[in-house]
């Protein structure tokens, strides 16, 4: 008998959904956690969602430190199965998740998340809260999307943030710390900036059975690049933690 791969599981016609809250909710209910990312260049690489069920001891280091340094009243954006905010919570901290995937917004709930909200990161405006720490983990600073959508989203934030608010968030830089970019990356990079983008910018969407996502963009960038997607906004640069082996960071950016 063949084995069944996460490939051969993804329907070749899918339909738009909510295929992460899908993933979520297999890996919950224990029947696999086989989903896909598909890039906008046909690339669909193997995406095992039981890394969003995990507690402290299998986090990466800088994904811990941003939980140690957090304070007062902590919003997890785009919080999945809410794996961070769990131990926040746990920890007596007062977090609320908010994530754009319904299904993981219920998932999250069902692991006893008690403040979970499904709303966009673009639609933070609207919260009834002022924020001491936003946390984007799981490399989730990349929902800063791209150039021209940065600095809406950065201004948004400012407007639920407290007095000396910090973002604590983590990224990948795409352009080769870690060693030599794959030419497919390098091409993908290549033809954004050919287009006036920033070379990581990635239009990707989650896979999961019959399921896709909606396309979104998710913005990897390299710490200058960061620093000058800063510039002029509320926010400035204040720490930046490399990962002790590969080619993420944490940023801690501070309300000016
Ligand atoms: C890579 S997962 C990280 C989940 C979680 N932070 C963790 O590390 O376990 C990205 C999450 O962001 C959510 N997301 C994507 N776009 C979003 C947006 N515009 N606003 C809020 N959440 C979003 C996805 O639904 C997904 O749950």
């Amino acid at each position: 008998m063949t084995e069944t791969t996460a490939f051969d599981a993804l329907d070749p016609n899918p339909v738009v959904g909510d295929a992460f809250g899908a993933l979520l909710r297999s890996v919950h209910t224990g029947s696999g956690g086989a989903g896909a990312i598909e890039r906008d260049d046909g690339q669909i690489e193997p995406h095992d969602a039981y890394g969003y069920f995990t507690g402290p001891p299998e986090w990466s280091p800088l994904d811990r430190q941003a939980c140690a340094a957090a304070t007062g009243t902590i919003l997890d954006i785009g919080c999945g199965a809410g794996r961070h905010l769990l131990t926040l919570q746990e920890h007596g901290r007062r977090v609320v998740g908010i994530d754009v995937s319904a299904g993981a917004v219920e998932v999250a709930r069902e692991r006893g998340a008690l403040d979970v909200r499904c709303l966009g990161l673009d639609e933070v405006g609207g919260l009834d809260m002022r924020v001491d720490t936003f946390l984007m983990l799981g490399n989730n600073l990349a929902l800063l999307g791209s150039a021209a959508a940065a600095p809406a989203r950065l201004a948004a934030l400012a407007e639920v943030a407290a007095p000396g608010a910090r973002i604590l968030g983590t990224n990948i830089d795409p352009y080769g710390a870690d060693g030599p970019v794959p030419d497919r990356h390098a091409r993908y990079h290549a033809a954004n900036r050919a287009a006036g983008r920033l070379g990581g910018q990635l239009r990707i969407r989650a896979r999961f059975g019959r399921l896709a996502d909606e396309w979104f963009d998710y913005l990897l960038c390299s710490t200058d690049e960061l620093t000058d997607l800063l510039d002029g906004s509320p926010w400035r640069l204040a720490e930046l933690t490399p990962a002790p082996d590969g080619p993420g960071y944490l940023a801690e950016l501070r309300l000016r």
